[in-house]
This record gives C-alpha cells, structure tokens and sequence, in this order.
C-alpha cells in the first residue's frame, strides 16, 4: 500500500551491520565485540536508556559519504516498503558536538537521498530537529549555522529526551524558523504530559505532533486537535520497545482515530525498534485487527498530513 513516511530519525536507520562498516572505515573504536553483541543491547527501559545508544553509535558517522550512504540505504528500504514519500528528521546538534561539520551532514543526507531518488522515484525531504536536553540558546545557534541550507530543508522539529523539558522554551527558535518559511513540527506527549503537546501547539505554533499518544489523556486536547485537523505521527513498534505500552494490542491508535483524529503509522527508528514502516502497518493490523478501510484512511492521512505532497 502506497504510504508517506512522516516520522523517521535518520540515525535511527543506522543498523547494527553498517555501524561495524563505518567503524571499520572512520577507525572509530566500539564498546562491542560484534554485531551480534550490540543488537543485543536494543533492548531498552525507556526514552532515555534508548537515547544513550542511539547517540553512541553516531559516532561512527563522520564524512559525507557515511551520511549519503545511511540516507541511500534507508531510501531504498523505505521503497521496498511502500514508501512513495518521505519527511526525514536528522539531529544537527548530535553531530556538530562531535566536531562533525554541519555542512558534511545536510551535503551528506542530500546527496544520499537524491542517488536513491533518482533510482526509486521515492520523494525525500529533511528536517532538523533540535534537541530539547539541549539549552535553547545552543538551539538558536544551530538554527543560524544551518541559515545557508535553508533551501534542502522543508522544515524544523524538536526531540530528545522529553520529560523534564517542556517545548515552550524553545519558542524563540521555533518563532525565527516560521518567519523563515520553514514548516514546524515536536515531539510532544511521547513520554512527557499531554500539557506539552497544548505548548507546543500554542506556544510553538506546530503543524503536526510527533507521537502524541498522551493526548488520550485529555479530552479537550482531543477535540483542539480533531477540530484543527492536526496530525499525529504516531510510532507503535517505538512505543511498544520503549515502553509506552506493554505490547502493541495495547496501542491506542484505535481509540485515537475513533477520537477524530488524522493518525499516522510510522517507523521512528526501525534499526532500533524492530522494523520498518511496512513492517508496523502489518503488525499492527494484525495486533489491533485493523481493517482494510482503517488500513486505507490511515495510507491516506499520511499524504494528507505531509508538507509537500497535499
Ligand atoms: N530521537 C530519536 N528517536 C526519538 C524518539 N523516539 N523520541 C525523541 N527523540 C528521539
Ligand atoms: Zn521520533
């Protein structure tokens, strides 16, 4: 089934196999003895206990072509899946702390995604996210270094660890990026309270919330983001291995959607988390007995909700 796929961290695809490749190529020591001994450490408490692997086996990402190569191989995976169109998140800060060069990066991610493209004929766009466990000033910086490559991104998001960090801090960065053009999306209500999702739709002024599966805890929010038609990018196999909830029966996308909501299914990161975006449509159709009209509207929210092909 044709799909878009709106909720994807770059990193996130960064497998097991390719993380020992690029270690081999860049020189880069690893605390693991094998492929096989690092797969074994996905296994993750939380946000958080995942965030410190996800950030660690970065490291091994240092020139543009171990960017373009990460960017083209998620792209033709995501093809083999159904995926006719991609939003693509990076974390500019996970590198650039690193000593790695932003412009390496974007260069990188670009020029990785238009080879697959080119091949695919799947539509790829980026979007950089700043992370919110970082200080709102280092946020603004980013947001200035990454001014010359405005023109290969469509938009701004916000993740990393979410409790303890609300979004309307952010509310500088998040003002200059609108007044940039640039489309602007969170993670809001992942972990963190429903209370940051209303933030960061007023404060922040968001057109899409990442997750968002605490709204359920909020009727009125419920109803602001059925009547808005905001969209929520929803990520099941990320909330079942970092445990939102117990295993994917207990999934409130049902409920989500019986609320009016435009809900999406999407991968988050499926190097960590045990799949890819076809792989959670049919998961979850199978674990929460969706049916094929469900199936279809949920494929079509995904365009309806992206930036650049509704
Ligand atoms: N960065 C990568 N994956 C993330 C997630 N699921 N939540 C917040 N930040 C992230
Ligand atoms: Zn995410």
């Amino acid at each position: 089934m044709p799909k878009a796929e709106l909720h994807i961290h770059i990193e996130g695809t960064l497998e097991p196999e390719m993380v020992f490749e690029l270690a081999a190529r860049n020189n880069v020591a690893l605390p693991y003895a094998s492929v096989d001994h690092l797969r074994a450490a996905h296994a993750f408490a939380d946000l958080s206990h995942f965030l410190d692997l996800y950030y660690a086996c970065m490291a091994v990402l240092r020139t543009e072509d171990d960017f373009a190569d990460l960017a083209a191989v998620y792209l033709r995976k995501a093809a083999s899946q159904g995926v006719t169109h991609a939003e693509i998140f990076f974390d500019p800060q996970a590198h650039t702390s690193r000593g790695v060069d932003l412009g390496v990066v974007v260069r990188g991610l670009r020029r990785g995604l238009d080879t697959a493209s080119a091949e695919t004929r799947v539509h790829a766009d980026l979007i950089a996210c700043f992370l919110r466990d970082r200080p709102v000033s280092e946020a603004l910086d980013t947001l200035d270094a990454l001014e010359p490559f405005f023109g290969s991104l469509i938009g701004v998001g916000l993740d990393s660890a979410e409790v303890g960090f609300p979004p309307g801090q952010f509310a500088p960065v998040f003002d200059r990026a609108r007044e940039a053009g640039l489309h602007v999306v969170a993670h809001a209500g992942e972990e963190g309270p429903a209370q940051y999702i209303w933030e960061a739709l007023d404060v922040l002024g968001i057109e899409r919330v990442d997750h968002g599966v605490r709204a359920l805890e909020d009727p009125a929010l419920l109803r602001r983001l059925a009547t808005d038609r905001i969209p929520l990018t929803t990520c099941p196999l990320s909330n079942v291995r970092l445990r939102g909830v117990e295993k994917l029966s207990d999934h409130p996308l049902l409920d989500l959607l019986d609320a009016g909501l435009v809900v999406t299914i999407n991968s988050d990161d499926p190097a960590y988390f045990g799949g890819y975006v076809g792989d959670a449509f049919v998961e979850a159709r199978r674990e929460l007995d969706l049916s094929d009209e469900q199936l279809r509207a949920i494929a079509q929210y995904s365009f309806d909700a992206s930036f650049t092909t509704s």
